[in-house]
């Protein structure tokens, strides 16, 4: 099943039980079951955001995950800023493997583990490396500070992933921040990594949930047009992100980023969806459907932005990153 990748990266697929060392990282609002399904019937792991989820919605997102993985393994992301209110049922429901970020819970790792579930936890530094092993995690995502959407790290990969490694041992090390190719990915293994998380890569696919503004945007930008900044806080205050640099950011900025409430345009209404309205500053991305000024939005994006050159079938891109993967392992006279 693991194709001869090393040995690092061939113990976390056969722990996860697929056959490609590539993620689809928790896009909040824009995964979909589809999404998740076709990521991880491909072989990859296909994931799916339960953090704003009621306990019914859970089970029946986990339900539907289910069915559409066909038998193959899927996670389930929970952001614990919030309440996730939808953790214990998801877990009944059949969860088979979470992600945690924003925090540590060594009471939602152990039922977690009761449930039978395995657990990646999200850390940006080599102390929340120790505390995320001490509670229990059975894999690591170091995200680096590259990432598109919710930031949690300052550091870039390149200094965190060695830091992190020295204190994960055995336990299985991803990497999440600015990767959207294969090369990266393959770079990233042979520094030690058993796989990688990429999430702007997968807004850009046909099944996610994105407004084709926002993928348009992706598809035409690259890193420099990325801003690391607290710009657009409705909806999670003081939490830092990366975005697409838009009016909204760079109005913002020219008056010289003051505060709530008092910042340019705050509480217009930017767009909408059916009858539900978005703020200028909302933290939600725009989704299909969305009317209005959708470009004015919050774009989230990572560094890697720059190599996503076409929004593809989430299927035909894994396929098309394993094939590339094996090549960029073999040139490096690795493996497979
Ligand atoms: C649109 C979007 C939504 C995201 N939502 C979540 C989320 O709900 N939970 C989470 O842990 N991370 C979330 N992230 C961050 C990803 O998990 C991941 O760290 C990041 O996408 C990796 O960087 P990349 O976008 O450059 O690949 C989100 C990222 C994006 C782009």
């Amino acid at each position: 099943m693991t194709k001869g990748y090393p040995s690092h990266v061939g113990a976390f697929l056969k722990l996860i039980g697929q056959s490609i060392p590539i993620m689809q990282a928790p896009i909040g609002s824009a995964a979909t079951t589809a999404l998740a399904g076709a990521v991880s019937r491909a072989g990859a792991l296909g994931g799916f955001a339960l953090t704003w989820a009621n306990p019914e919605e859970a089970a029946s997102a986990v339900t539907a995950l289910r069915a559409a993985t066909d038998g193959r393994s899927f996670f389930c992301n929970f952001v614990l800023h919030f309440p996730c209110e939808g953790f214990d049922a998801a877990l009944e429901a059949g969860l088979p493997i979470i992600t945690l970020s924003w925090g540590i819970d060594a009471g939602k790792v152990a039922s977690a583990h009761r449930a039978g579930a395995l657990v990646g936890i999200q850390v940006a530094s080599a102390l929340g490396a120790r505390k995320a092993l001490d509670a229990g995690a059975d894999f690591l995502i170091a995200q680096g500070n590259e990432a598109g959407g919710h930031v949690q790290s300052t550091t870039p990969l390149q200094d965190l992933l060695p830091a992190v490694l020295a204190e994960a041992h055995r336990v299985p090390v991803i990497v999440a921040g600015g990767i959207a190719t294969a090369d990266s990915v393959a770079r990233a293994i042979a520094a030690g990594a058993a796989g990688a998380a990429l999430g702007t890569r997968f807004v850009a696919t046909v099944e996610a949930a994105a407004h084709d503004v926002y993928q348009s945007a992706l598809v035409g930008a690259s890193a420099k047009d990325t801003v690391f900044t607290n710009c657009f806080d409705v909806g999670w205050p003081f939490a830092m992100h990366r975005v697409l640099r838009n009016d909204t950011l760079t109005e913002w900025e020219a008056s010289g980023c003051p505060q709530a409430p008092n910042r340019p345009g705050e509480g217009d209404v930017i767009f909408r969806r059916g009858d539900e309205t978005f703020p200028r500053y909302s933290d939600t991305p725009p989704m299909p459907g969305a009317v209005g000024s959708v470009q004015s939005a919050c774009l989230y994006a990572g560094t890697g932005v720059g190599d996503i050159k076409a929004v593809e079938h989430a299927a035909e891109l894994v396929s098309r990153l394993e094939t590339e993967l094996t090549a960029a392992l073999a040139n490096t006279g690795g493996h497979p």
